[in-house]
């Protein structure tokens, strides 16, 4: 297939890039080259490349800055989405998609399955909902992944964030009251591949599998990092008063993916340990 990917050199995109180039002819478009929120702009580049299949994975990511800048949030996580549906509905073209867990307000303490009822607690999580609707709406054949937690090779990321701060930190204090499951950017394009190359379409959860709270996720970061002299204190998302309220409970149910792909997700321990180890190859190329 030949497949054209929105927003490349993000953390998620450019690990599409790698994972795609493996078994289809792949192009990239980002900014500076591209800006999603103009229509003119999406169309001219669709046109030119001419892909059987698109992949949206631009986004506006700053959770707690969408709270501020609702207008340029609304513009790339709903308006480009639907720029990019209607387009590829009128070219007869598959959009592959992604969301999140923030489209739920956390209430429950079961995962959350593909159909369970949406209402997000923050700015971001609205406009990532308003994205899907417009997807939905413009009906084009699409394939919607929503996900959470994301980390990987590029990018700002907790797991670099964490390490980061244990370098100058000897005590970090971590939300034990916010509970997701953390999934390396890598696992989640070999899930976007096998999805694709199995031609399915509609919604799919997909995540590393377990959970944890992002106390627990920083703990086992410095263990599994060799890192035994920084303390990591446990905290409530109240003490630490970010701009962007965050949903307590936001574990997504994968059993579909499983189910239709035969594929399982790897728990996210496992996950996390490869994650490491190409973290220290680049401190060894470095060094
Ligand atoms: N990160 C997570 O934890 C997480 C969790 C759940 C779901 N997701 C979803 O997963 C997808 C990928 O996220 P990610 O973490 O890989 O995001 P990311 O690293 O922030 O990458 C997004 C890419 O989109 C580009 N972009 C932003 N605005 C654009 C515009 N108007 N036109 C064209 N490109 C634009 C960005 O460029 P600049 O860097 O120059 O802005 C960046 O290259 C998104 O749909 C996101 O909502 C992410």
């Amino acid at each position: 297939m030949k497949i054209l990917i929105f927003g490349h050199r993000g953390m998620l995109g450019s690990e599409l890039m790698m994972r795609l180039q493996a078994n289809h002819e792949v192009a990239g478009q980002d900014i500076p080259e591209i800006d999603i929120t103009s229509y003119d702009a999406c169309r001219q580049a669709i046109l030119s490349i001419k892909p059987d299949l698109a992949v949206n994975a631009t986004a506006f990511t700053d959770v707690d800055a969408c709270e501020t800048r609702r207008e340029e949030c609304f513009a790339v996580n709903a308006l480009g989405v639907g720029h990019l549906a209607l387009i590829c509905r009128d070219m007869g073209i598959k959009l592959v998609h992604f969301s999140t867990d923030y489209v739920f307000n956390g209430r429950r303490k079961t995962p959350y399955a593909e159909e369970d009822f949406c209402d997000p607690l923050n700015v971001y999580g609205l406009s990532k909902l308003e994205g899907e609707k417009r997807l939905q709406e413009a009906g084009c054949d699409h394939l919607l992944i929503r996900t959470a937690w994301l980390y990987g090779k590029n990018g700002k990321n907790f797991v670099r964030a964490i390490l980061a701060r244990a370098e100058t930190d000897p005590v970090l204090d971590v939300v034990d009251d916010q509970r997701g499951c953390p999934t390396y950017s890598a696992d989640l394009s070999d899930a976007v591949g096998f999805l694709i190359e199995g031609g399915h379409s509609g919604i799919y959860h997909v995540t590393n599998s377990g959970q944890c709270t992002w106390y627990e996720f920083a703990c086992r970061i410095l263990k599994s990092s060799g890192i035994l002299d920084v303390e990591v204190r446990p905290t409530t998302s109240d003490k630490l008063a970010r701009p962007a309220c965050r949903s307590p409970y936001s574990v997504l149910n994968c059993e579909k993916y499983f189910r239709d792909t035969g594929h399982a997700m790897r728990h996210w321990t496992e996950a996390l340990n490869d994650y490491l180890s190409v973290i220290r190859k680049e401190v060894d190329l470095k060094s």
